[in-house]
């Protein structure tokens, strides 16, 4: 992809919509070797308005292909977040046995409502398509979950869940103001309330947003469930972020281990992260995206034609760290397909392009700092010492379009910093110490694509490379 000149911070290897605005991943399955990525979407500006779902589709993770909208506001409102899942065994009744439909189950915020004063403005509705995502036809049943007098009711993640007996039913995870709600079903159309989780657990500076429900092993055998939920603002970095739990989910109800607060990922720009569905049985990964930005500045970032970018995808796994469980997040190992030129970075070197990643082993000494720099003397630098670890884009290029868009963010790391993975793009740095047991994901506008960079391990020791 070759970068127009107004078209300076549109990323090379990360999604974009073609134009218009875009927040929230939505949606996202596998089926027939695609991947499937919706979105929320306002094609006909670059900040919030009604919400359709977007469209793009991947054969790696890597490369996507926009699609036709696929699913447009209607009479009951806008489309907000939800997922999509394949109706393998047809139970919704709306495909055939064989063709299963596949059923997207998203939210409807219904604007007038919310302008009367009302606070029903929220319900669950469903659409679905038997042509491979292609085309989507609204239930005439819907909403399928009306509201129950709650101003926030939305964004309902569903996953089947097979018990130990061998049944297997939907469970619908949805954000409710404060807590989230579990509802299950039969058929995908008919929902019963089950539980309710956390109005009295976790980060609560700000609303619940954008739940995720998933399973996963813990590094010595056991199935531990991990619950996700975004909130914004009350982020640790201000504004939007997403935190998660760890515990056991039975009969309809999720039961926390601890009422420790986590993060997913320590950076202020990844929001409203979901996982993939119906991932081939032979792929037994757990695959995330999210969306690279903040609420607290995502509508004024200096983009012009199109706004926001989707994180890289990263696969999900718990690890331990000295008793306490954590959740790591790795680069997706598609990304590696991505490696075009490997270079020693040594006083000679080239940055091939803005599109880099950076792998470095440490030295055992658990500090370092690596600064980016161009002529401009614009710099980003990323640091490790006394246990935290910070990006610092405070002198990155444009910050003037938001007061709090120019800051360093830190993150507490107790245990030792072995290897770093570090992707940039042209407005965007990933970070994923010791392959993603911390994360911290960070937007950035420098003026010049960067063309030095410094790196010093230890305390004062280290060495100048440039890169031309
Ligand atoms: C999260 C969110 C969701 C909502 C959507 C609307 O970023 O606020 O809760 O469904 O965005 O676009």
């Amino acid at each position: 992809f070759i970068a127009s000149e107004n078209e300076q911070y549109r990323p090379d290897y990360h999604f974009t919509p073609a134009k218009g605005w875009m927040n929230d991943p939505n949606g996202m399955f596998y089926l027939d070797g695609e991947y499937h990525l919706f979105y929320q979407h306002y094609p006909d500006s670059t900040v919030w308005g009604p919400m359709h779902w977007g469209h793009a589709v991947s054969s790696d993770l890597v490369a996507w292909e926009e699609l036709p909208i696929a699913i447009y506001p209607d009479s009951l409102g806008y489309i907000f977040s939800g997922s999509a899942v394949v109706d393998l065994e047809n139970t919704s009744g709306l495909g055939s046995p064989e063709n299963p439909p596949i059923v997207a189950i998203y939210t409807y915020h219904d604007m007038a409502g919310e302008k009367s004063g009302a606070t029903d403005f929220q319900s669950q509705g469903i659409a679905y398509s038997t042509d491979k995502g292609r085309t989507w036809t609204k239930f005439d049943g819907n909403p399928v979950l009306p509201n129950q007098g709650i101003r926030d009711f939305r964004d309902p993640k569903v996953s089947q869940i097979v018990d130990a007996d061998g049944k297997k039913e939907w469970v619908m995870t949805l954000a409710v103001q404060d807590r989230v709600q579990f509802f299950s079903s039969p058929d995908l159309k008919s929902w019963t309330l089950r539980s309710e989780f956390g109005q009295d657990t976790g980060a609560h500076g700000g609303v619940w947003e954008c739940p995720d429900l998933i399973k996963l092993q813990t590094p010595d055998g056991k199935d531990k469930w991990v619950l996700l939920l975004s909130i914004n603002p009350g982020g640790p970095q201000k504004g939007s972020a997403t935190q998660y739990f760890i515990g056991d989910f039975q009969d309809g109800t999720f039961t926390p281990d601890d009422t420790m607060i986590r993060w997913i990922d320590y950076g202020p720009d990844n929001y409203a992260g979901v996982t993939w569905a119906n991932l081939p049985p032979t792929d037994h990964r757990t695959l995330f995206i999210g969306w690279m930005s903040n609420w607290l500045y995502g509508q004024v970032v200096p983009t012009e034609s199109w706004r926001s970018a989707m994180t890289v995808a990263r696969e999900l796994s718990l690890i331990d760290v000295n008793g306490v469980l954590l959740l790591k997040s790795a680069p997706a190992k598609e990304l590696e397909s991505l490696r075009q030129e490997g270079i020693e970075i040594t006083a000679a070197s080239n940055l091939p392009s803005q599109a880099v990643e950076i792998d470095a082993e440490l030295d055992g000494s658990d500090a370092f700092s690596l600064t980016l720099s161009n002529e401009l003397g614009e710099k980003l630098t990323i640091t490790k010492e006394t246990g935290l670890v910070s990006i610092d884009r405070s002198q990155a290029g444009k910050a003037d379009f938001h007061p709090d868009f120019a800051a360093i963010h830190s993150a507490p790391m107790s245990w030792k910093a072995e290897n770093l993975r570090i992707f940039l793009d042209a407005s965007s740095v990933e970070l994923f110490v010791n392959e993603g047991e911390l994360v911290m994901t960070s937007l950035l506008f420098p003026n010049s694509p960067w063309k030095q960079i410094e790196f010093h391990q230890g305390i004062g020791g280290g060495q100048l490379y440039e890169l031309k």
